[in-house]
């Protein structure tokens, strides 16, 4: 059984992971126009996992008799002055959404919810992921700095992101 506390933390964690899809979306949309099909190729398939982090938590909620509260989406950034700029913008979103789960998980232990610490544990592991994932694509194209040419090898590299296998729920 769900305590209250932990139910509600989950509602906002299922925000804050479909804020951030959205918030990817915004960034693949701002690459589009930009002439950066493979960097928006990059955050079209981040804003596709976010959804699915969203699912699980979702699932996780159906499967212990919780009630999913969908709360309204905050608007994205919109703008932005550079694809470092823009990776920039995602660690950092990367960084809050680590603390809000961390969070969560204390919470949880307090609770003795030990169901939602096991499945909390996976998004612990896949928030190191997200923020090397991040902090690599800073790191190079901070190496790229105002090469067109680099930028556009980093491009297409950015573009050879595949979809993650669909997950199963839970
Ligand atoms: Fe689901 Fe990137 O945090």
């Amino acid at each position: 059984m769900l305590s209250a506390h932990v139910q509600a933390a989950l509602n906002d964690q299922i925000n804050l992971e479909l804020a951030s899809s959205y918030a990817y979306l915004a960034m693949a949309a701002h690459f589009e126009v930009s002439a950066l099909p493979g960097m928006a190729n990059w955050m079209r398939m981040q804003s596709e996992e976010e959804r699915v982090h969203a699912m699980r938590l979702f699932d996780h909620m159906i499967d212990r008799g919780g009630k999913v509260v969908l709360q309204p989406i905050e608007q994205p950034m919109l703008e932005f002055d550079s694809p470092l700029s823009v990776f920039e913008a995602a660690l950092g979103h990367e960084q809050a959404v680590t603390e809000a789960i961390n969070s969560l998980y204390r919470l949880a232990e307090d609770a003795n919810d030990y169901a939602s610490q096991v499945m909390l544990q996976w998004f612990i592991s896949e928030q190191v992921e997200e923020e090397k994932n991040a902090q690599t694509a800073i790191e190079q194209l901070r190496m790229a700095g105002s090469d067109a040419s680099a930028l556009l090898m980093l491009d297409q590299m950015f573009g050879s992101r595949a979809a993650e296998p669909a997950q199963r729920r839970g």
